[in-house]
């Protein structure tokens, strides 16, 4: 692992975002100074500060001891039964909020389904039941691998009131990583659907299971919902139809007590090394900081639209589109399909049609916004919108201007949230009301939150400087393990980076969670995220920050998305190779190439500027939106890919790379 304690910090970015004060005036957190007595509270007793918070969840018995911790081993709220779907569901239907609609859906094709809380209950209930009627108890795990409908959310709520663990696969997803996925937690049962909508085509997702379930002996049934209309293959006694078993099934079903520590699910999560690690995470600690950073981060008010754009298949679609909304009571909306299907406008189009007030997307899909010009969000009336969120990589401060700008039209708030499927909620973000912005950094931690910017033995390294970013204390939503690994857990996150304090006069050391990533912090202590460390690069024993190199490149006119790797290099360790991708009706050439090369030595210095420069069309991601730069590395060494691609959203992004490098 390099040593970020000496990353070169060569970005610098002075603009400056004020909360507006008829923003504040009205925020469940409405100044600076509620803020900072929030965080003053949880510095002075974490535990206490977590136990009151702990108050705002629905309990079926109460917890007897806040936090057990053995590190690497945290268990929060020992004691304490309770239900993550009667939270997000029973809970509501008491009050007003029973006729409220809890979700509207949008298909790819553009049917509208909306279901009020009282309506989701049944549906929850209803599958809850199916789920049993098919052998499932508490504790087994049940495979989801779903297209973004109804289902989805109905299919991981039946499974939390039962308390059988769930591990959601993302739809595009091969077979062989579903099967794998499947095989690592031994699941018994899958939910899936024949098929889903997806730029204009049916994704076949039942031949996907029945691929996967053909190697994966401890499948008993698939549960296939009826959504696309296309033809599948059947094994009877094995498969069932969603829609016959829901017509039969009793919407009466008991929540299930379980214990603040029970498994409620299992996400997988690609490594460094490419072997995905199963992120696990346990009950009341987890719905207690999505439920709660609803609140503090999205300012959630009883009238909002919520629209997280994310897939059910990456934590952010776990905890901002089902868990936490839910349990805040809001009203979500979830969209099926591609996002500049049929047209750029989609989204602008579905905000403006159902009137979304907050908008949580990637930084990869406003870059790819950005690509296309103001023209197709100017076609819409987007003054509904009061808050922009950005969740998934660091967004580049051109990003961030042009979303405040041309998506925010200047009023609203954006909040960059930094967090990982690790950390299971927000943790460094804005609080809207109350936190001045700047564009690129993710700014604070949250109340409660201790993270900080250490060198390799744990010492806070002084502002300006770059390192590695960890936190200092155990918080209720962390994962509590990976999913049959205890080493690798303990290797992963809790021995790379090592806490200060004296063995010699016997002080305990309590080890730091490690994120993985690097981080800077500026003279207001703002946090500016440099990526993976993994990512580093190091020319002529400069360690550069790729994250840095990439802002360069995307602040150029010409530049809708850029990647940057190394590719060994003998005189200088390692030499800056740019994969970019011009915006739209830009003529990619070489004169374009020179001016890059000037652009990057202009904003950031000379030993930034990349020695290789290629042009694609499109960058190899994951679904969530980051940028594989694992492969892009491979390719750059002039080598073709050999690593795992499991994870790849769109394999033809790679075959076109590596037919340009032929
Ligand atoms: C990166 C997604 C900078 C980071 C919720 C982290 C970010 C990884 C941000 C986790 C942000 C996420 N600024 N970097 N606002 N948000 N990241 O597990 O490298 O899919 O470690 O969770 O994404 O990705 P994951």
């Amino acid at each position: 692992m390099p040593e970020p304690a000496k990353i070169s910090v060569l970005l610098k970015e002075g603009r400056r975002f004020k909360p507006l004060p008829e923003f504040s005036r009205r925020a469940h957190v409405n100044s600076r100074a509620a803020l900072e007595r929030l965080r003053r509270q949880a510095a002075r007793d974490p535990e206490g500060f977590w136990a009151a918070q702990a108050r705002s969840l629905e309990w079926i018995k109460p917890w007897r001891k806040t936090l057990d911790w053995r590190p690497p081993r945290a268990r929060w709220f020992l004691g304490g039964r309770l239900n993550v779907s009667a939270n997000c569901l029973d809970r509501h239907l008491a009050g007003p909020l029973r006729q409220k609609a809890a979700l509207i859906w949008e298909g790819e094709p553009g049917e509208v389904r909306t279901f009020t809380y009282q309506q989701l209950h049944g549906e929850v209930c209803r599958f809850a039941n199916v789920l049993k009627s098919l052998g499932v108890r508490r504790g087994d795990r049940v495979a989801i691998y779903m297209p973004m409908i109804p289902e989805a959310a109905v299919a991981m709520l039946a499974c939390a009131r039962i308390g059988a663990p769930h591990s959601v696969v993302f739809a595009g997803f091969s077979a062989e990583a579903l099967r794998d996925r499947i095989n690592d937690a031994a699941a018994k049962l899958v939910v899936t659907a024949d098929g889903g909508w997806r730029r204009g085509n049916v994704v076949r997702l039942k031949d996907a299971v029945d691929a996967a379930v053909a190697q994966a002996p401890t499948i008993e049934h698939v549960v296939v919902v009826k959504r696309a209309g296309c033809e599948v293959a059947w094994q009877p006694g094995r498969d069932v139809w969603w829609q016959e078993a829901m017509a039969v099934a009793s919407a009466a079903c008991p929540a299930s007590p379980l214990d603040s520590e029970h498994p409620l699910f299992i996400l997988y999560t690609s490594g460094s090394t490419g072997k995905p690690k199963g992120v696990l995470h346990t009950q009341a600690g987890y719905l207690l900081q999505a439920r709660l950073t609803m609140e503090w981060v999205f300012d959630l008010k009883p009238e909002d639209l919520f629209w997280c754009t994310a897939d059910v298949g990456w934590v952010t679609g776990h905890s901002y589109v089902v868990y936490g909304p839910l349990a805040a009571g809001a009203t979500i909306l979830m969209y099926e399909g591609a996002p500049l299907h049929p047209g750029p406008d989609r989204f602008w189009s579905m905000i403006e049609r159902h009137k979304v007030t907050i908008f949580y997307t990637a930084p990869t899909a406003i870059r790819a916004f950005m690509r296309l010009g103001p023209e197709p969000a100017r076609r819409h009336d987007l003054s509904c919108l009061r808050l922009l969120g950005t969740v998934g990589e660091p967004i580049n401060p051109e990003a961030w201007l042009w979303y405040h700008k041309v998506i925010g039209n200047g009023r609203c708030p954006i909040v960059d949230t930094w967090w990982q499927t690790e950390t299971g909620a927000i943790m460094i973000a804005p609080v809207p009301g109350a936190t001045p912005t700047k564009p690129g950094s993710a700014t604070l931690p949250l109340p409660g939150i201790e993270a900080d910017v250490v060198d390799r033995d744990g010492r806070p390294v002084p502002a300006g400087t770059g390192g590695f970013l960890v936190v200092k204390r155990p918080w209720p939503s962390m994962l509590r393990g990976i999913y049959g690994d205890p080493s690798r857990y303990a290797a992963q996150y809790f021995s790379q980076v090592s806490s200060p304090g004296s063995c010699a006069r016997g002080e305990r050391r309590t080890p730091y969670y490690f994120t993985g990533d690097g981080a800077r912090r500026d003279e207001d202590g703002y946090f500016w995220m440099l990526g993976r460390i993994d990512d580093v690069l190091n020319v002529a024993g400069h360690r550069l920050s790729t994250m840095e190199i990439e802002s360069a490149l995307v602040s150029h006119p010409s530049v809708a998305e850029a990647a940057v790797v190394g590719r060994p290099d003998e005189v200088l360790g390692q030499a800056v190779t740019a994969f970019v991708t011009p915006r739209v009706g830009v003529q990619a050439c070489e004169n374009l190439k020179d001016d890059l090369r000037q652009h990057v030595a202009r904003a950031i210095g000379a030993i930034a500027k990349p020695a290789d420069i290629r042009f694609t069309e499109a960058l190899p991601k994951t679904r969530s939106g980051k940028i594989m730069r694992r492969l892009l590395r491979e390719l750059a060494a002039g080598g073709s890919v050999r690593g795992d691609v499991t994870t790849l959203e769109d394999l033809s992004v790679l075959a076109r790379l590596q037919s340009d490098e032929e």
